[in-house]
């Protein structure tokens, strides 16, 4: 039977606001002693793990011949046709301080190609989703990008570099750029939840590198279903693997992507 993408997309958005309200539960009785370090500024907790754990289980129960590619490593499995890319805790910094910004992200792929994507940022109790050839929407009203036509009206989102500073030159560079010439930048601590506010028009734009597909790959399809844009830094399109994005409107997205590919050579 085929599968029917937007009573799925609606399915899964039911699964994150569930997962999301346990997420929620546990950071009012949450403490430090719970945090494990996986990397250099890099944390978890039973909360990341046992969310994973409850999406994986929730996702095959709604498409059982899907696989997953998941942060936590909860499932390995392939799926021949369909794998969910799943962040089940975006915000872990934020989460274990106790800054309520943090949000689940869940994409699914068909072969090589994004055909839904949902964040559901638990704080403010906002679902952002998007299905194939649908539109983008908050909380079932239709939303789309920014209409801002020059970064001089622009309001742009990034992450910091944390583990990777290869780069952060370059990075610094494009940073004080952005500083003269936009409105401001935001560092939210959650790229997924900087994804979806480019998505409903927030921000005009938001850029980070050395991110992952869960990072990423729901934000990026509700984006373009929104009518922005989303490429690499080199303005190609490998950015759900290749650990670079750019994501913005329509209207400055050439300026953007231009002031970014003037520092990043
Ligand atoms: C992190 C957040 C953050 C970004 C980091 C990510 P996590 O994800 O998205 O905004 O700057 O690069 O790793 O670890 O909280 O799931
Ligand atoms: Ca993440
Ligand atoms: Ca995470």
């Amino acid at each position: 039977m085929p599968v029917n993408l937007q009573t799925l997309c609606q399915e899964v958005c039911a699964l994150g606001k569930e997962v999301g309200a346990f997420i929620k539960q546990e950071r009012a009785v949450f403490s430090t002693e719970r945090v494990e370090i996986k990397g250099k500024h890099d944390f978890v907790s039973y909360v990341d793990k046992t969310s994973e754990q409850k999406l994986v289980s929730g996702l095959s129960a709604l498409l059982p011949e899907s696989g997953f590619i998941a942060e936590e490593g909860t499932s390995t499995k392939k799926g021949e046709q369909y794998n969910w890319i799943i962040d089940p805790l975006d915000g872990t910094t934020n989460f274990i301080h106790g800054v309520p910004c943090f949000s689940i992200s869940i994409a699914l792929m068909r072969k090589d190609e994004l055909v839904m994507g949902m964040i559901y940022e638990i704080n403010a109790d906002e679902c952002f989703y998007a299905w194939e050839n649908s539109k983008a929407y908050l909380n079932g009203q239709e939303i789309s990008v920014s209409k801002a036509p020059t970064l001089a009206d622009s309001l742009i989102a990034t992450g910091f570099p944390y583990y990777d500073y290869n780069r952060l030159d370059e990075y610094m560079e494009v940073f004080k750029d952005f500083m003269r010439n936009t409105h401001g930048l935001r560092r939210l601590g959650s790229a997924a939840t900087d994804l979806a506010y480019v998505a409903c028009g927030r921000f005009e734009g938001f850029y980070e590198y050395s991110l992952q597909p869960w990072d990423v790959a729901a934000g990026a399809f509700i984006v373009q279903q929104a009518g922005g844009k989303v490429t690499d830094f080199k303005g190609e399109n490998n950015f759900i693997f290749g650990k670079e994005i750019v994501a913005g409107n329509a209207a400055c997205f050439n300026e953007f992507l231009q002031t970014i590919q003037r520092h990043f050579k």
